[in-house]
């Protein structure tokens, strides 16, 4: 199978094309990734030696209608999967401009060519923030109406909208995956998990959100890119698919599970480490709860997650711990600057003593 993966740089994308070339040796995989911040050929160290002509990187943007087409001219692909985005809701919050660029003008250049050129089948890597936020009960199908509530995720359902319209006018043999909360290796560390455990290890304050009980669901990031897989090769053009770890935590009770898990893994204090929290002024529009019910993927694939979140974790944190040179790189330069805007300015809404929750809230 030739396959097109974009976004293959960044978070996901890259543990998908580690999975997908050690999995099936049938696969020929170009990657094209036009390396914006949070994109870093790090995460693909050893992978053209190891696989030689079985990967080759292209710099590009998937909004480059000429890039693109040539690409696909090309290599004249059997699918694409589609990861590359603007992925992070705060940015969005801050500039959602380029959001709509890539999540939807780049989604459209992707099926224009795909329609022109032909393939087997389209992914479109989406997201459960499509559907809005829940209140405390119910979880949510392929069935749930979209109500996206921030730009990040407005320009995802807006790239939904959009493969859906090519499926049903153009017959497009697309797919789409909505997934849950991601953690694992090479996520960047402006997202909670990574942002807290290197935090953690710097010895700086956690920014906690409002009142920490934003609920949401979490899965590994290998669970997920299995996933995918399954759906790329069994899932039925025109479908969605929802993709979830079974996981809600309140993101207070996260910080502390993950507070605890570097202090057992670094011999550290947990009480001294756990004074580190900081509640502070809330995200605007911060959605309250996802959860999202996947038991279409159970059902129809037999797919399950394999990690609980406490084995998650454990390898998470120790991944960290084992890469801080990876990290530490990304923590300089223009990472700082975004950190000082991000959370310089936000007011800090309680102190430490206040934290509320006790063992009782903390992770199962
Ligand atoms: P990420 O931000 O870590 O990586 C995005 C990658 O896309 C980077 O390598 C970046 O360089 C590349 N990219 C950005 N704009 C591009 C463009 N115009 N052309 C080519 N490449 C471009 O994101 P991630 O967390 O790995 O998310 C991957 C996908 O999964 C996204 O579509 C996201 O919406 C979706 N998703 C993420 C999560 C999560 O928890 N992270 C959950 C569900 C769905
Ligand atoms: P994030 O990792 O940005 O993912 P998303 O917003 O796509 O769900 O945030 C996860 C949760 O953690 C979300 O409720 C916002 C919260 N959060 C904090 O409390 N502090 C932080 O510094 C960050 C980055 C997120």
């Amino acid at each position: 199978m030739r396959l097109l993966v974009t976004g293959g740089c960044g978070f996901i994308g890259s543990n998908y094309i580690h999975h997908v070339l050690e999995a099936d040796s049938g696969v020929r995989v170009v990657n094209l990734d036009n390396l914006t911040y949070a994109g870093n050929l790090e995460n693909l160290e050893g992978v053209q030696s190891r696989f030689g002509d079985r990967y080759a990187f292209v710099k590009g943007d998937i909004a480059d209608a000429d890039g693109v087409a040539r690409l696909f001219e090309e290599h004249r692909f059997d699918a694409v999967v589609n990861f590359a985005a603007e992925s992070h809701v705060d940015r969005s919050i801050l500039d959602s401009s380029i959001f709509i660029r890539t999540n939807v003008a780049g989604t459209h250049t992707l099926l224009e060519m795909f329609r022109r050129f032909g393939g087997w089948r389209f992914v479109q890597v989406s997201t459960d923030e499509v559907y809005g936020s829940l209140g405390a009960e119910g979880r949510f199908t392929e069935s749930t109406p979209l109500d996206p509530k921030s730009p990040y995720s407005a320009s995802k359902a807006a790239a939904d909208f959009l493969v859906r319209a090519y499926v049903n006018t153009h017959g497009t043999p697309a797919v789409i995956t909505r997934c849950s909360n991601n953690y694992g290796p090479f996520q960047f560390p402006e997202k909670l998990i990574p942002l807290m455990i290197t935090n953690v290890l710097n010895d700086l304050e956690l920014p906690v959100y409002g009142d920490g009980l934003n609920v949401r669901d979490w899965i590994y990031v290998t669970d997920h890119c299995e996933a995918v897989d399954r759906v790329l090769r069994e899932g039925s053009p025109g479908e969605v698919y929802n993709i979830g770890g079974d996981t809600e935590l309140t993101n207070i009770q996260l910080v502390h599970s993950l507070v605890e898990e570097v202090c057992r893994q670094m011999g550290t204090d947990f009480e001294k480490k756990k004074s580190l929290i900081r509640f502070v002024s809330d995200r605007p529009g911060h959605d309250r709860r996802y959860a999202i019910d996947f038991s279409k993927l159970r059902s129809r694939m037999g797919w399950i997650p394999k990690h609980t979140f406490k084995q998650g974790l454990r390898k998470t944190v120790a991944w960290y711990l084992d890469h801080a040179p990876w990290w530490q790189r990304i923590r300089t330069g223009a990472y700082r600057e975004y950190y000082r805007n991000m959370y310089g300015t936000r007011a800090r809404i309680a102190s430490p003593g206040d934290t509320p929750p006790g063992p009782s809230e903390r992770m199962r």
